[in-house]
């Protein structure tokens, strides 16, 4: 279980450019949801998201995970719990075009200290699998259609089998079509048992999750179930 109690965040604090970004998030998501957060552009959303994925730091208020205050995590537990804990998937795929498929999955493993050599192969055919790509291990990315780099950008959210999926604005330059089938393996995912967390502008994206949280101007506004 994931509560954020009171988040705040101010980028350039007590500067001209400052910005209120987040202004008091509370927010508390089970295990296993499958939640949508939408609103306007500027809202805040990937800041929340972000704050979330523990890789931006709330000026304010606190952020649990499962018990654990995050913000007492640092140095090398912040990035095991990152490693094991968090799939992100990044707006604009976030990968290495000029580099194969096979080394752009292997990324999270080669930080993961649990994880033997011998393992990685298996791992990340396994991942690719799961996001309907097996044939694809030795491919460049930068030659991959959208819906495929986005694929491949799931399995390296997932090759670590982490408990919770973030991902922001995943469908935001797909098709109609591609854009459902990525929510579909979100769907499968969800129903694996992860907890998936989606930022979206797409209401078709937000109407397929159990949960849509409205932001505006930096704090909820509305929450359907
Ligand atoms: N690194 C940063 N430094 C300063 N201001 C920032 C930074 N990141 C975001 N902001 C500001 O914080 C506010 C919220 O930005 P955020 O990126 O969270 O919005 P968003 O809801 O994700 O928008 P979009 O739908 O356009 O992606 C905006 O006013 C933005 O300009
Ligand atoms: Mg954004």
């Amino acid at each position: 279980m994931i509560k954020l109690e009171n988040i705040v965040k101010i980028y350039n604090e007590g500067k001209a450019n400052e910005v209120k970004a987040l202004r008091g998030i509370d927010l508390t998501i089970n295990d296993g949801e499958m939640a949508a957060i939408i609103g306007e552009s500027g809202s805040g959303k990937s800041t929340l998201l972000n704050i979330l994925g523990c890789i931006d730091i709330p000026t304010g208020g606190a952020y649990y995970y499962d018990d654990i205050n995050t913000s007492t995590l640092s140095g090398k537990a912040r990035a095991e719990f990152l490693n094991r804990k968090i799939g992100f998937v990044l707006q604009d795929f976030g990968l290495m075009l000029d580099r194969s498929v096979y080394h752009n999955i292997s990324y999270p493993l080669v930080f993961n200290p649990h994880i033997k050599s011998s393992q990685i192969k298996e791992k990340i055919k396994s991942a690719l699998l799961s996001v309907g790509l097996p044939r694809y291990i030795n491919s460049v990315c930068g030659e991959l259609s959208g819906g495929q780099k986005q694929r491949v950008a799931i399995a390296r959210a997932i090759v670590n089998e982490p408990s919770m999926i973030l991902a922001d604005e995943p469908t935001g330059a797909l098709d109609t079509k591609t854009s459902a089938e990525i929510i579909e393996l979100f769907k499968s995912l969800n129903q694996q048992g992860k907890t998936v967390i989606i930022v979206t502008h797409d209401p078709n994206v937000a109407q397929r999750c159990h949960r849509i949280i409205e932001i505006s101007d930096g704090k909820i506004v509305s929450e359907q179930e």
